[in-house]
């Protein structure tokens, strides 16, 4: 088990694009294991691998609910292949930008393709949480973060502030 350090807004890092994995060996299933055991020390309920550093096309989710058993799903290589025109709103958050919400809309079922851990791959139609999530950690492949699904106004507003929090951070470290 280990959990590794998550990389903060506006580490140019997250604007990053991942890459696709070539063949899911054990390299690929430790790296998955570390991503969960990060996602719920967090806790968050999804993470992409570059949010630890690493550009790989690998993300982990759990929308189980709390005290309720635990479902970790892992999505290597997601590609969204169809999309709703009914759209959901939900106040999303992200352990790259701790402690900051907002409401953003996206569609409301998609389906998508990807490999497991075995690496087979498969198909899955999915709808509510578990839909918002993946595209949001979708997203995250694509350097995309969930501010810039807001207004600029208020995207401008939040990268100051994590900015300044940062130079803090760095002040503090010398
Ligand atoms: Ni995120």
């Amino acid at each position: 088990m280990t959990i590794k350090p998550l990389i903060i807004l506006p580490d140019p890092v997250l604007r990053q694009l991942s890459k696709p994995v070539e063949t899911v060996d054990a390299d690929v299933r430790r790296l998955a294991d570390d991503m969960l055991d990060t996602m719920y020390d967090a806790p968050g309920i999804g993470l992409a691998a570059i949010q630890i550093g690493i550009p790989r096309q690998i993300l982990v989710i759990d929308v189980s609910k709390d005290g309720e058993e635990k479902q970790p799903l892992v999505f290597i290589n997601p590609k969204v292949l169809t999309t709703s025109d009914e759209p959901s709103v939900y106040e999303e958050g992200c352990l790259s930008i701790p402690d900051y919400y907002a409401e953003v809309e996206r569609p409301a079922e998609i389906t998508v393709e990807y490999i497991d851990l075995e690496g087979k791959k498969l198909t899955a139609k999915v709808d509510g949480l578990l839909a918002t999530c993946l595209q949001h950690e979708i997203d995250h492949l694509n350097g995309v973060l969930f501010i810039d699904h807001i207004s600029k106004l208020k995207r401008e507003m939040v990268i100051r502030k994590f900015t300044k929090a940062a130079k803090t951070r760095g002040a503090k470290a010398i």
